[in-house]
């Protein structure tokens, strides 16, 4: 119950994946003050609540325990996070700086004090993600600078996670990437270096940048020794569904870079909030990069082999409709990629409907959820066969086109029970799968 927001401290600690959030345990319908949520799973499908780990009980972060990041050595879990500090009616009106707290049971932490003052950088420095490379810790914040009208990504140093150095300025937008560079990362991948960032600020263009905020990435070389990054690609967007926001990556148990986000957005109002809990996070994602350096992304296989009841499977006649048992499944679709398709999931009643297409002509894919502003829309041109698989939860809607090439994330709250269906008859092969319950035994990575 209550409001969550970002994924933060991604970790694994022990034999456990440890999940926090942006908490708000005393509402659903505003953010309020962050706490850290937490939860943990073995397999990033079955999860278990655990007590709230950061509480705002210091000066430092009286006005919320900002998002941050995990570094696990040994015993000992360090969580590094922005203490944020507000001061109404004071220009500017908050403060933020970087704390570091540790546990060493991973249920409960010791805030240990302020590591990053950043006098400078007022007032909007935060969101550190930590890394270790050899013997050096390094951590990537987001920050804007010039009267708070540009962001940019700032990477600090330190040898013992205490006294850090500020080292370069990765990238910085010129005014086309906004404002603001929210829940930076940077990683390595392929031989590039890939800056994920959540930028505030970008205007509408076309079927891009519809979203009130962005997450996404850049690709580019980084000198280790000169701490530079040169970008090599322009800023694309991770996903093109409606909720999709503050990306967090880390190494998972089988040595793939995985990414999870909130499958939410800033000053969007469902109705879950009225109903007691706000706040989704979508599946973790693996990440590969592909030769011309384009991010694809892949539901865990901890996910993938989460297998239901069959429901359907066979090519798809126009007006045949499927019953989702508890609104949750996931449909699989081939189809020739010199043919339009489109996948239709409604509530009874036809009141609420999200309808999945595929326009061959302009190679173009669309998600459209109804009401205000529920068209999203991007490029995709399948080389060889159209393919999609659709993860369906009872307020979300995943799809992943391709090889995950293209994902659209987007929350849907539909009246009632589900069905699938498709909306013309179609030479497509569709697989229906219910409610992704019984999961099989992973073996041990
Ligand atoms: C991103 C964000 C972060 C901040 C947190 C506060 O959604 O604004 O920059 O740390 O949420 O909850």
């Amino acid at each position: 119950m209550g409001w969550m927001n970002d994924p933060n401290g991604f970790c694994i600690y022990e034999e456990y994946y440890h999940l926090f959030y942006q908490y708000n345990p005393e509402s659903s319908l505003v953010p309020g003050i962050a706490h850290w949520g937490h939860a943990r799973s073995k397999d990033l499908f079955n999860w278990e609540h655990l007590p709230i780990a950061l509480y705002p009980d210091q000066w430092y972060d009286k006005s919320g325990v900002f998002s941050g990041s995990a570094l696990v050595e040994d015993d000992v879990m360090s969580i590094f996070y922005t203490g944020n500090v507000n001061h109404p009616g004071e220009n500017p009106d908050h403060e933020q700086h970087q704390i570091l707290a540790t546990s060493s049971d991973g249920v409960t932490f010791t805030k240990s004090k302020i590591v990053i003052n950043g006098s400078e950088y007022q007032p909007n420095f935060r969101d550190p993600k930590v890394w270790k490379h050899l013997d050096t810790y390094y951590m990537v914040l987001g920050n804007s600078f010039e009267n708070n009208t540009l962001g940019r990504v700032l990477l600090y140093a330190s040898k013992d996670k205490i006294t850090w150095e500020v080292k370069s300025v990765l990238d910085a937008s010129n005014g086309s990437l906004g404002y603001m560079w929210e829940c930076p990362d940077f990683f390595p991948m392929d031989g590039y270096y890939v800056l994920m960032f959540s930028p505030q600020g970008i205007e509408p263009q076309g079927d891009r940048y519809r979203n009130l905020y962005q997450a996404g990435y850049i690709v580019g070389e980084f000198d280790c020794e000169c701490h530079t990054f040169t970008p090599i690609q322009p800023f694309r967007e991770l996903d093109h569904g409606h909720d999709f926001y503050a990306t967090q990556t880390i190494i998972d148990k089988n040595d793939e870079r995985v990414v999870i986000a909130w499958m939410d957005m800033w000053d969007e109002n469902y109705p879950e909030g009225p109903d007691g809990s706000t706040g989704q996070m979508t599946i973790p994602r693996t990440l590969r990069m592909t030769r011309d350096g384009r991010l694809l992304q892949h539901p865990v296989k901890e996910i993938v082999s989460a297998v239901g009841l069959e429901l359907y499977s066979g090519k798809a006649r126009g007006g045949t409709k499927i019953k989702l048992d508890k609104n949750a499944g996931k449909v699989e679709v081939h189809s020739s990629n010199r043919k339009n398709f489109s996948l239709v999931i409604e509530s009874e009643g036809g009141n609420d409907t999200v309808t999945i297409s595929y326009d061959c002509r302009n190679g173009r894919v669309t998600l459209d959820r109804g009401g205000v502003d529920g068209v999203r829309r991007t490029e995709y041109r399948p080389l060889c066969e159209f393919y999609m698989v659709v993860y369906i939860d009872s307020s979300s809607i995943e799809v992943f086109f391709g090889n995950g090439e293209v994902t659209m994330s987007s929350r849907f709250f539909p009246q009632g029970p589900l069905t699938v269906g498709v909306a013309e008859d179609s030479n497509a092969r569709v697989m229906l799968v219910n409610d992704m319950k019984r999961t099989v035994p992973l073996p041990n990575p």
